[in-house]
């Protein structure tokens, strides 16, 4: 959800005013998508990085991230989306943590979609904390060495309950990963697009799924093999 701050300076306004109409983008987006079925949508709210934005500008997303969830909880409920995180959550204001932990809980039981949330996630720690608890069951004799596989990494992950990603889309012309959901975008499609998150509306998001449709998936193997 890129191009908040450059949204709100071609607007001549303050650059939360970009992440407060980002947060309205969110809104419809995640409508969207469960409205056409997709199964999990997964959002980079805040990662590792961002927290060396300044300090305001922080203290105002965190605000925005418990008002948006005070906001949005009954129409997830409505559209049957179960909300989810991923991240340290440990390093976050608890006004973050406990509105988040209640939604999370009073959404639990929806089967539509999940929608996760990355927060104070970075790919590289989630990696470095799966590699440190393998390490500590190996030498405990919980898991044999041999035995360590891609499921092994997987149920480590932070991102465990999450399905390889599909479709990773990227706003505001940047064409980056930034350490997003490294490990489950190996064979993603990339799809970046110059709109700004806050101007990224559902047809926007309706173009990328005609794009991503029109891709040949082929995870290695030739096109005769995937017909
Ligand atoms: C990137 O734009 C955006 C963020 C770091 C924050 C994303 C937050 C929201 C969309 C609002 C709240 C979220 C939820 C889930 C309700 P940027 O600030 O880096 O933009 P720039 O690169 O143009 O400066």
């Amino acid at each position: 959800m890129d191009g908040n701050g450059r949204w709100a300076k071609k607007a001549g306004k303050k650059r939360f005013a970009g992440h407060t109409r980002g947060a309205e983008t969110v809104s419809e987006i995640v409508e969207e998508a469960a409205r056409k079925k997709i199964k999990f949508l997964t959002l980079f709210a805040f990662s590792t990085e961002n927290w060396n934005r300044p300090k305001k500008e922080v203290n105002l997303l965190m605000k925005l991230l418990v008002s948006s969830l005070k906001k949005e909880f009954s129409r997830l409920n409505k559209n049957k989306i179960k909300l989810c995180s991923v991240g340290d959550l440990n390093s976050l204001p608890n006004s973050v943590k406990d509105e988040l932990m209640f939604v999370i809980e009073k959404t639990k039981k929806n089967k539509k979609m999940v929608l996760t949330l990355a927060l104070n996630y970075g790919a590289k720690e989630e990696i470095i904390e799966a590699v440190k608890t393998i390490s500590n069951k190996v030498k405990n004799s919980i898991i044999s060495p041999e035995k360590v596989d891609e499921s092994t990494i997987i149920s480590h992950l932070y991102t465990r309950n999450l399905p390889p990603v599909d479709l990773l889309i990227r706003t505001s012309g940047e064409e980056r990963i930034s350490n997003f959901l490294l490990w489950h975008i190996a064979y993603a499609e990339l799809y970046f697009t110059k709109t700004l998150w806050p101007d990224f509306k559902k047809e926007d998001f309706q173009k990328a799924l005609i794009n991503y449709k029109k891709r040949e998936r082929r995870f290695g193997k030739t096109s005769e093999q995937i017909i």
